[in-house]
């Protein structure tokens, strides 16, 4: 056991668990915040994506002694009411279907608009390769993700 701190959501966070605990699992067990998803744990599905000082992660594959000072940000802390312009694209295009993996693919999706505001189609594809659906909508995430900032 060892005392890790942590900023998640911009908040100082300070968790006693194993060093080598997912930052996925405290997220979810130690700080409540289940928005972010498991789906596989090994790094294939892109349910568990998070912000790491801004890029898109994998919270299954970072043990949360990796963090340091590096910022967190989830699903929760994307925006203070839900308003990110990737979420309001989300529901102007009505992108989810049953929902599961929609905080992992909005969380992609912010990070590849964030560094590259107009992203082509072989872009896009690039960057959401890892999110997998399994409702199949890809079609709708890609016209949300091109609309953000058409
Ligand atoms: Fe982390 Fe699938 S749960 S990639």
């Amino acid at each position: 056991m060892a005392t890790i701190n942590l900023t998640v959501n911009g908040k100082s966070r300070s968790v006693d668990v194993d060093a080598d605990t997912p930052l996925l699992w405290v997220l979810r067990d130690q700080l409540q915040l289940v928005g972010t998803k498991y789906g596989c744990g090994i790094g294939s599905c892109g349910a568990c994506t998070v912000h790491v000082d801004g890029l898109a992660m994998r919270s299954c594959q970072l043990r949360v002694e990796q963090i340091g000072e590096q910022k967190v940000t989830t699903i929760e802390g994307l925006s203070e009411h839900g308003d990110h312009p990737v979420q309001r694209a989300w529901l102007a295009h009505d992108v989810p279907q049953c929902g599961y993996c929609q905080a992992g693919q909005i969380m992609s999706a912010s990070s590849l608009l964030e560094n590259t505001p107009h992203p082509s189609d072989v872009e896009i594809d690039a960057a959401m390769n890892g999110n997998i659906c399994r409702c199949g909508t890809y079609t709708r995430i890609k016209a949300a993700i091109k609309s953000v900032n058409a």
